[in-house]
């Protein structure tokens, strides 16, 4: 195991609105180990989104240190954070992000195509239940079977590092389920390392480590030894 996969030193993020400064992150160190899966945890507004945007590549941070798979990807100029993004992160949004003029075949497609290993869009599609609505536009598809539809986009990529943003908040009980399953088996099969945000704490035990986020400090991480596949979970 590569303890370092992703590594956070450091980090501090204020964001600057006009006069005023809000400090989102203050001095966030963690790690995380090469295909884990991490639970970040924490409430509405402690710096969950933000802390996930720029280990994506998505913001950029005020200070600190940011390495994944050795490479300092916070010194990264434009060019190679949009390389980054493309081809290395999958990511998956509290609330989609479809382009909703594709199908969503299409939605997965032209997310593959920027893998380097990309996996097949239509099967990828068929394994989160969804091999009989390829041809619908988002519109045309409920809350979560669009999230489902979001959620085979990012993993079609097959990318080294699959960042989710309350990825099941908009599914019922059983959907959110069977998508919390592929995730974890995705995890197992490629190596892909997860992170999951979430409100749900019951989930942390799906987790092989789990980080407390309050305020914008890291408030405990914890890697744990007895994990709990997404089968067994209730809540
Ligand atoms: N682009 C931005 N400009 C200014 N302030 C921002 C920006 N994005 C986030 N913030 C602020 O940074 C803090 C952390 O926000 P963030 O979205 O990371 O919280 P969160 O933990 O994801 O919350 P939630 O659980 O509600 O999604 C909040 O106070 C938020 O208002
Ligand atoms: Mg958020």
């Amino acid at each position: 195991m590569n303890e370092d996969f992703i590594r956070f030193e450091n980090v501090k993020k204020i964001y600057r609105t006009g006069e005023i400064e809000l400090t989102a992150l203050h001095d966030v160190s963690f790690s995380v180990a090469r295909g884990e899966i991490c639970i970040i945890v924490g409430e509405s507004g402690a710096g969950k989104t933000t802390l996930l945007n720029i280990l994506g590549g998505m913001d950029s941070l005020s200070e600190g240190r940011i390495t994944v798979d050795g490479e300092e990807i916070s010194s990264y100029d434009a060019k190679r954070l949009t390389a980054y993004r493309r081809s290395d992160v999958g990511f998956v949004f509290q609330f989609y992000n479809l382009i909703p003029n594709l199908t969503a075949l299409e939605n997965v497609e032209i997310s593959a195509k920027r893998g380097r290993e990309p996996l097949d869009a239509a099967e990828t599609l068929r394994r989160v239940g969804l091999g009989e609505r390829m041809s619908n536009f988002p519109a045309q598809l409920s809350g979560g079977e669009q999230q489902r539809v979001a959620i085979a986009r990012a993993l079609a990529k097959n990318p080294k590092l699959l960042l989710c943003d309350e990825p099941t908040g908009a599914l019922d009980y059983r959907t959110g389920k069977a998508i919390l399953k592929l995730l974890q088996d995705s995890c197992r099969e490629k190596g892909m390392t997860v992170i999951i945000i979430t409100h749900n704490k019951a989930l942390c035990a799906m987790a092989d480590r789990v980080i407390r986020v309050k305020s914008g400090s890291i408030l405990s991480e914890e890697r744990q030894t007895q994990v709990t596949s997404v089968e067994e979970l209730e809540w």
